[in-house]
């Protein structure tokens, strides 16, 4: 099967210029390791999660594979072509066929807008892609395919609930027909019932379009419905990565574990099991832990975590993960 994308040793760092009070204290500044290390591909039709708890990097590198930002380092290779190396009209295709769905859509939306002209808007961006004649068409089309009336083209983003924002940002997301589609947590904020028809419609566009998926998403148990990989990310790295339901049913790495357990579940009998919390927050990454940089929070760390840094690497069959003792 042929790669949509696949990603080689991304890394991406920010350089936090130094405040008023760095200044007094002679330090300066600050780097902070968003993405480091990040490989995966995903073949077409397949859809790949990247899961962890927010400040991992995983909006990082859905901005570095879009093109938003730079790269450190590291390889973008779409439809086998590296993006440093494509023609004009390889990058063309490229920008055409990649699509984006951002986190926090609904700020993103311009609120004097009407829902219309904002679904047009990627027509201006690349025009040509559909003809002026067929823009409404377009529209109203795929309006109506993620579920929304055509009465919601006249209408302005804040008159809409939040899972129909969401339906909004698929909509234009779908606009030039692409064949990748990242999606930055799309049902994040939003109740149990809402998220699930979210799921269930992009499930079915992925059916009917062939489309492929990279899902960002911090519930590592709702992308067990939709993912056919899984990528779990901690501080800028990723940490375990596998088939989904096997590393659903049983993670390797004592990180997978507790995100496991620490988040809410669709299933009904697991409502009335309490959830573990995940103890402790993510450290920063301006200065990640020594070793292993779960291994504060890791109830399985022994001496070695805290000197020596885990590789990632083959653990059983296609799994992978970072661990100095995996379970
Ligand atoms: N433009 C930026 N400038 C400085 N730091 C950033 C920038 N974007 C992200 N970061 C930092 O990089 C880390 C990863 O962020 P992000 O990719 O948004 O994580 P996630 O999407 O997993 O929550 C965080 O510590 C965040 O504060
Ligand atoms: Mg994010």
């Amino acid at each position: 099967m042929m790669n949509i994308i696949e990603v080689r040793d991304l890394q991406k760092y920010f350089y936090k210029k130094s405040g008023i009070l760095h200044k007094i204290f002679g330090v300066g500044p600050q780097i902070i390791q968003a993405v480091d290390q990040v490989s995966f591909n995903i073949e077409r039709g397949n859809t790949m999660a990247l899961v962890g708890e927010s400040g991992c990097g995983k909006t990082t590198v859905a901005r570095l594979i879009l093109n938003l930002i730079e790269l450190d380092e590291g390889k973008i290779i779409f439809k086998g072509k590296d993006l440093n190396e494509m023609s004009e009209e390889e990058y063309n295709d490229y920008r055409e066929n990649a699509a984006f769905i951002a986190q926090d859509f609904r700020s993103s939306l311009n609120p004097r807008k009407l829902v219309g002209e904002i679904l047009a808007e990627p027509f201006r961006i690349h025009p040509g892609v559909v003809s002026k004649k067929n823009e409404e068409k377009r529209i109203k089309e795929i309006v109506d395919l993620v579920g929304l009336s055509e009465k919601s083209l006249l209408k302005f983003p804040h008159e809409f609930s939040g899972g129909q924002a969401r339906r909004i940002g698929v909509a234009r997301a779908l606009m030039l027909n692409p064949e990748f589609i990242v999606c930055d947590e799309p049902t994040s904020g939003l109740d149990l019932s809402i998220s699930a028809s979210i799921i269930n419609l992009m499930k079915d566009l992925r059916d009917e379009f062939d489309l492929t998926y990279l899902w960002i998403s911090h519930n590592l148990n709702v992308v067990n419905y939709i993912s056919d990989y899984v990528g779990v990310m901690y501080l800028g790295r990723i940490i375990e990565i596998g088939k989904s339901r096997a590393l659903f049913n049983n993670p390797t790495h004592p990180y997978t574990e507790a995100l496991i357990e620490s988040v809410p579940s669709f299933s009904q009998e697991n409502k009335k099991i309490k959830r573990k919390t995940l103890k402790g927050e993510v450290p920063s990454p301006i200065d990640p832990p020594a070793g292993c940089s779960f291994h504060p929070r890791c109830k399985y760390s022994q001496s070695k975590c805290k000197e020596i840094t885990p590789e990632l690497e083959i653990k059983e069959g296609e799994r992978k993960a970072a661990c100095h003792f995996p379970l």
